[in-house]
Order: C-alpha cells, then sequence, then structure tokens
C-alpha cells in the first residue's frame, strides 16, 4: 500500500552539481541550497568531503556549509567517502553525513579505490564517530540493478549489503539505480529480496534517469511502502565514475507524482520552480 507522506531528500547541490562540466561558483551552490531549503526541502545533500582531484566539481564544500542559512528545521548532509572527509563533515557543522559503498566490485574501485570490503572497513570507525558525536549516518549502495562495467548485479548482493549497513547503524540505507537502467519488474525482484532483510522504513530508493523510467521506478518503491525519495532539482546530475549516466530523477517529477498518488509532502511548487530556474540559469550562464 502507498504512504500517505513521503519525504525528499534533495541531493541536487552534490549529485547534480558534481557532474556538471563547467565549475561552479561557491555562491551559486550556496544560493542553490538555500532555495531549496525555502522551498521546503527538510533534507539536503549539500556537497560532499571526497578528493578534488577525483570530483574537482565539490571542491571547498565547506566554504558552501559555512555561507548557507540554515533553516531550523532543515538536515544538512554531507557525503563523505573515508574518515578524512567525514573529520571535514563535522568540521563543517553537517547535521548528518552519508556514506556510499555499491553492489558492484569493479565500480568500487572505480568510484573510490577500494573493494567493497574495504569501504565497509572505512566506514566502521566512520560510524563509531558519529555515534559519539550524534550525528546520523545514511548509508548508500550504488549499482543496485547494474554497473556500467560488470553488468547485471543479484540483488541478493544489494540485500546483503543493505542488511550489514543497517546492522552498522546507518539509520537508513538509499538504493542506487546509479546508471538508471533498471525496469519496474527489475525494482520489483530487487525489493522483494531486499524488503526481508530490511524493512521499508529504513530504504529510500535513488533513481538516475538515464532511460526515462525512474518515475515509473519510485512508483513501484512506493507500492512497496517505501517513502524517502532521493532526487535532484531540475533533474541535473550523474556520476563522474558512471559514463552515459544521466540526471537523478527530477525533484519536480517526484512532486507531481505525488501529487497525482495523493500522497502528502512538503514542498511548495512555486519555490520549487524558481530554484529550479535559477539554477538552470546559473548554469547556462557559467557554460563553457
Ligand atoms: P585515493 O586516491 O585512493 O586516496 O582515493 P588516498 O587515501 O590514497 O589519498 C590520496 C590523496 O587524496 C591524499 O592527498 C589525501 O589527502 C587525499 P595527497 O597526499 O595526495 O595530497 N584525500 C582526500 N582529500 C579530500 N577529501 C577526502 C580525501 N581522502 C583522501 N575525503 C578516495 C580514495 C575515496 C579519497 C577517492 O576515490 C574519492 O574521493 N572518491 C570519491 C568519488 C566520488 O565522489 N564519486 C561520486 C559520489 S558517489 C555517487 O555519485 C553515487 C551515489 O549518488 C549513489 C548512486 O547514484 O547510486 C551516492
Ligand atoms: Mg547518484
Amino acid at each position: 500500500t502507498l504512504p500517505n507522506y513521503a519525504r525528499i531528500v534533495e541531493v541536487g547541490p552534490r549529485d547534480g552539481l558534481q557532474n556538471e562540466k563547467q565549475a561552479i561558483g561557491i555562491d551559486t551552490r550556496i544560493n542553490l541550497v538555500n532555495m531549496l531549503a525555502e522551498a521546503g526541502l527538510s533534507y539536503i545533500e549539500t556537497g560532499s568531503f571526497v578528493s578534488p582531484k577525483w570530483v574537482p566539481q565539490m571542491a571547498n564544500t565547506d566554504q558552501v556549509f559555512a555561507g548557507i542559512h540554515r533553516q531550523p528545521n532543515a538536515a544538512y548532509i554531507a557525503l563523505v567517502p573515508n574518515m578524512q572527509g567525514f573529520e571535514q563533515a563535522v568540521t563543517a557543522k553537517a547535521d548528518e553525513v552519508a556514506i556510499f559503498t555499491t553492489a558492484s566490485e569493479t565500480f568500487a574501485k572505480k568510484n573510490t579505490n577500494c573493494t567493497i570490503a574495504e569501504s565497509i572497513e572505512r566506514f566502521k570507525p566512520i560510524i563509531e564517530r558519529a555515534k559519539a558525536l550524534n550525528i546520523p549516518v545514511r548509508g548508500y549502495i550504488s549499482c543496485i540493478a547494474a554497473c556500467p562495467y560488470e553488468g547485471l548485479i543479484a540483488p541478493i548482493e544489494v540485500a546483503k549489503l543493505a542488511a550489514q549497513l543497517i546492522s552498522m547503524g546507518c539509520y537508513e540505507v538509499s538504493l542506487g539505480d546509479t546508471i538508471g537502467s533498471a525496469t519496474p519488474e527489475q525494482i520489483s525482484e530487487i525489493l522483494e529480496c531486499v524488503l526481508p532483510y530490511v524493512p521499508a522504513d529504513k530504504l529510500a530508493v535513488h533513481f538516475h534517469d538515464t532511460n526515462g523510467r525512474a518515475i515509473e521506478n519510485i512508483h513501484v518503491a512506493l507500492q512497496y511502502g517505501i517513502s524517502v525519495i532521493d532526487s535532484a532539482i531540475g533533474g541535473l546530475g550523474g556520476c563522474p565514475y558512471a559514463e552515459g549516466a544521466t540526471g537523478n530523477v527530477a525533484t519536480e517529477s517526484v512532486v507531481d507524482l505525488l501529487d497525482k498518488l495523493n500522497i502528502r509532502h512538503d514542498i511548495n511548487w512555486e519555490k520549487l520552480n524558481k530554484a529550479s530556474q535559477y539554477i538552470r540559469q546559473a548554469l547556462t550562464n557559467s557554460a563553457p
């Protein structure tokens, strides 16, 4: 059955902007985050503390955190790959952190230069310290349906990894269709496999829209009782280590789906559209 209420995790300032070709000014990043919060988005992935050699677009995320106007009821999240990134997130006063691993060994190597098992080892001290500091930790699993290098991924690998992240202390696991290749049937198969390990109230979905299927796939996830949806304003984004992967599903499209299904949310359409127009214009103006 469908949930009554859905929460959107806005990933545009991180997942969206990390994949833009041109340099994006700090002020633009700050303005975008502020406008998203104004529009009612209460979970905003504000940036990442990763190696600037790997993802130059996310350099100076500390300045973004320092410059935003924080709404009291919003959580500003930082994506971190390791302890070094976590410490930067703490210094920047991120309200939450997100850690990320993947169901594909090759993708783990290409994206974070380690094996899946090594990524889990990196998370252990992070989660321990986060607990001591009262910082909630969100976990991502990418390539839940397919990997750009390995092809199809077995759903049981996703289920085992999701269970592991929850047992380690993540409050929620976001399931990523990184290359947007999944069909509704595959999403259904994956969720049937994962749900016996992790209940719907600890899962989120994170779909890229490469094949235009993200909205259908989110509808499937909602039917399984999953009520947390990751999306990016204007459908920005992709992943620098998954060539051809286009943007995340657009926040506007998710809000539209929720309205059609009579599922409550906190988003103000008018302000959301303003934020969308703002970032489109800013990207056009700074196009190389
Ligand atoms: P490495 O090269 O193996 O790192 O990269 P290292 O530990 O050997 O360190 C090498 C250098 O990097 C050192 O600097 C470190 O200080 C520095 P040097 O001594 O050479 O000057 N370094 C850092 N600098 C800043 N911040 C840090 C950091 N850590 C080390 N946190 C590493 C390993 C994990 C750092 C690298 O692979 C990396 O940053 N990867 C991140 C890639 C990334 O951000 N990908 C996109 C996000 S994931 C995604 O988009 C998928 C998702 O959306 C879900 C989905 O769609 O499915 C989440
Ligand atoms: Mg993503």
